[in-house]
């Protein structure tokens, strides 16, 4: 009987183990860059919790079906009212857009514990923000993250192409863009909530940005208030979402064998256990 509880135990374990890699392996995009959250803290007897709660629900609902949107929690007081907006990166799909935003979420509250009226989190695959103060369809070029590789000497001709591909993202009018050239490749996103000609604004800004502050960087990230931009010179640090499903079907492939491996255990430990009762029976 004790042998029986033990195996079960046992059995439990590995079905725990099992779930938690292929839970693992479902997330690619879902990797922090940064966060930050307002100064100004809500009191404890508002409705600004509640409030928030609603509203961070229905951006984590609206993911799995969209890759942007917006939404405001009305309030008597208008300092209560809560605005949101999240963004997907263009090129994820649906089931990982809403695993990001999911994650983007659950992420405040260590973030931002202290009764912050504003919060904001950019994962690989999306942007979450919230805040008291209506951001929605106003333009934000403030720079918020930067991220410059190694530097490895100045070559004329890459920065032309360099040069020449960080262009290219201005040819397009979507909120994600991507161009490469040779060895070069880069990805842009504005936030849904930016209209055509306040994107080509942002991204024209963070271009300059990064081609100012990166000079010849091996990669360079700028992200803004509302858009970002990032490239990558013989994909010595991934900006794209190419490189991100290389690494979730690799996780996929281990999850796949994991689970392979453990099938058999589980295989193994049942015919031992048919077997014990067979002799067991025999014996007697
Ligand atoms: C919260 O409580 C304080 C003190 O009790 C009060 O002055 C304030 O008006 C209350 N705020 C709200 C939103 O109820
Ligand atoms: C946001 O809430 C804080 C705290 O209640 C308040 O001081 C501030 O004025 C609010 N901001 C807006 C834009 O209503
Ligand atoms: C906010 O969302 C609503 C409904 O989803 C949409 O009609 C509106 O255009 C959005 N506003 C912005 C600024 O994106």
């Amino acid at each position: 009987m004790a042998e029986r509880v033990f195996l079960l135990g046992w059995v439990l374990l590995l079905l725990l183990l099992l779930s938690s890699v292929s839970a693992r392996s479902g997330d690619p995009g879902a990797q922090y860059i940064y966060g930050g959250c307002s100064n100004v803290k809500y009191s404890s007897n508002s409705s600004y919790k509640r409030n928030l709660e609603n509203a961070l629900t229905s951006m984590v609902n609206s993911a799995t079906f969209q890759p942007y949107n917006n939404v405001t929690v009305e309030s008597s007081n208008p300092q209560e009212v809560v605005y949101g907006l999240y963004q997907c990166r263009g090129d994820i799909a649906m089931p990982d857009c809403a695993a990001c935003v999911q994650e983007a979420v659950s992420q405040f509250s260590w973030l931002c514990p202290d009764q912050n009226c504003g919060g904001v989190i950019q994962m690989e695959g999306c942007f979450v923000k919230y805040d008291n103060d209506s951001f929605l369809s106003k333009q934000d070029k403030q720079v918020v993250m930067r991220k410059c590789g190694p530097t490895d000497g100045y070559d004329d001709q890459v920065k032309s192409t360099r040069d020449g591909v960080l262009a290219g993202l201005l040819n397009s009018g979507q909120l994600y863009r991507a161009s490469a050239s040779e060895n070069i490749q880069s990805v842009a996103q504005c936030t849904g909530d930016l209209n055509p000609s306040q994107c080509q604004d942002c991204l024209t800004e963070a271009i300059r940005k990064v081609k100012q502050e990166c000079f010849m960087a091996a990669y360079g990230d700028m992200f803004l208030g509302k858009c970002y931009v990032r490239y990558t010179i013989n994909m010595v640090h991934a900006p794209s979402g190419k490189a991100h499903s290389m690494f979730s079907s690799n996780e996929k492939t281990f999850a796949i064998i994991a689970g392979l491996l453990a099938g058999i255990v589980l295989l193994i430990i049942f015919l031992m256990f048919l077997k014990k009762i067979f002799i067991g029976e025999k014996g007697k």
